[in-house]
């Protein structure tokens, strides 16, 4: 599948400005350490954003890890060896061309600059001689400060995979193909870091390396495209806000042969989700001759050692989040009021099922409790008694909880509880003993549809 074509994706209706204030004031993402003025494009995750990022990691990795045979996790040091990062090549060439405007004094990625002109002041033409800059943050380890104990934050997971691949291999006696996951943070000196949670310099990869022979490695490649798409689907990433771009042979990184990016469509256009990149043997050829290991593969059909091939799905929790938030915002109008909502989908939405009394009566509340409690042990749940009812149905619209569970006046006698609708706002009546598999089937009903699935190739 390749889809390229240019233009808006329609149907878009928050800016970055609506969502970055959204976001601060419901409590998903805050500026980081805003009391001191905060600090650039560095933020903090609220109560709603770090229940919100953990359904998108816990998705994830049930997609990719857990509900498949072929692939088994690791969780990798953040700061390791140096010579994982000599030998991996990003200390050489883990570079962007920079220039200084000599008006404005601004740093600036000379590949960002158009017809000429400084992005930070306009002036033309004047500009120093373009540098090559690494974005390796470094550190030092020990008691002293020396060239010699210099190590980096890991910019990317994936050597984490790479430099284990012989220790999972061995602990777990696998074949060919199989692949590795990790999810953990990275680390990169970004010099153009804009676009709230879009670029930031600490922010958290989820990568999966596919270990194959090179023969089907095209296979896989395209398999785990339409894979990742499939995944987008699941989680409710409206398809038409995404597509696949292939990238020119100029544009690849260092290691990469192939690579195509799940692009979604954000307020400033297309843009880069996810790389699905196919590294070939560079990798682990590479640790091979730095460590001196031969990181090789015995094929038993063939007879022979081989040096396995490798795809690679690649993509940032904080990306996924910022294009779900995007996606999902909308604006409607009910019973002539205007409302904002997040239609996210119920395994990513912060909350579930919001539990609220009609009113704080005093008659209401420990019924409205035996409720919650006994919601809280199957759902995502949230208490909410403060202000009228109408207000905390907006609320829970807004920070996008598919479903409210109400209890009024006729639940003290007939014991039964209203189930209300985000999307479309309509009330079901059923009974408290029956609401765990009310709620359950409704939750059901608004799962995304997700397209067949990917069929695995052969050996070409
Ligand atoms: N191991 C391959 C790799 O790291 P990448 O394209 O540089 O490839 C993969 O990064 C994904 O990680 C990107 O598609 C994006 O989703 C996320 N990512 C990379 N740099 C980021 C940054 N500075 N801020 C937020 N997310 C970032």
């Amino acid at each position: 599948m390749t889809d390229e074509e240019d233009g808006p994706a329609s149907g878009m209706k928050a800016d970055l400005e609506t969502i970055t204030s959204l976001a601060k004031q419901r409590g998903f993402v805050f500026p980081s350490a805003e009391i001191y003025g905060g600090f650039a494009s560095t933020y903090d995750y609220g109560p709603l954003g770090v229940e919100m990022r953990r359904n998108i990691r816990e998705s994830w990795w049930r997609w990719m890890v857990q509900a498949r045979d072929d692939v088994v996790g690791v969780e990798a040091a953040i700061i390791t060896n140096p010579d994982v990062w000599r030998a991996a090549g990003h200390v050489d060439v883990f570079t962007d061309p920079l220039v200084d405007c000599l008006k404005c004094k601004a740093r600036v990625r000379a590949d960002h600059i158009e017809d000429g002109a400084c992005p930070n002041c306009g002036a033309t033409g004047q500009f120093t001689e373009e540098r090559a800059f690494n974005l390796l943050l470094r550190t030092s380890v020990g008691p002293v400060e020396d060239e010699g104990a210099t190590a980096y934050l890991r910019p990317e997971t994936a050597q984490g995979m790479f430099v284990n691949f012989e220790n999972v291999l061995n602990s777990t006696r696998r074949s060919l193909p199989f692949g590795i996951a990790q999810i953990g943070k990275s680390f990169r000196n970004e010099i153009t870091t804009q676009q709230f949670i879009f670029r930031t310099r600490e922010f958290e990869q989820m990568e999966m390396e596919f270990f194959c022979d090179a023969e089907s490695a095209l296979g896989w490649f395209e398999y785990w495209k339409q894979e990742r798409m499939r995944w987008y689907q699941s989680i409710g990433v409206r398809r038409e806000h995404l597509r696949f771009r292939d990238h020119g042979a100029d544009e690849r990184s260092h290691y990469s042969s192939a690579t195509a990016d799940v692009e979604a469509h954000y307020p400033w256009g297309w843009a880069e989700l996810e790389g699905v990149a196919y590294r070939g043997d560079y990798d682990l050829t590479q640790h091979a001759e730095h460590s001196g290991k031969s990181l090789s593969y015995f094929d038993t059909e063939r007879e022979e050692h081989i040096v396995p091939h490798v795809v690679e799905p690649a993509v940032g929790v904080d990306r996924v989040m910022l294009t779900l938030l995007m996606d999902a915002y909308d604006e409607d109008v009910v019973a002539g009021d205007k409302r904002v909502v997040m239609r996210l989908a119920p395994d990513i939405a912060p909350v579930a099922v919001g539990v609220l009394p009609l009113s704080r009566n005093e008659k209401l509340l420990p019924t409205t409790r035996r409720v919650h409690d006994v919601l809280r042990p199957h759902f995502r749940t949230w208490y909410d008694d403060a202000q009228s009812i109408g207000r905390r149905y907006r609320r829970q619209d807004e920070i996008g909880t598919p479903l409210c569970v109400t209890v009024d006046f006729d639940t003290i006698d007939d014991e039964a509880v209203t189930i209300r609708d985000r999307d479309t706002t309509e009330q079901i009546r059923v009974p408290i003993s029956g609401v765990v598999d009310a709620v359950r089937d409704r939750l059901d009903e608004l799962r995304p549809e997700v397209d067949e699935v990917t069929a695995l190739p052969g050996r070409s």
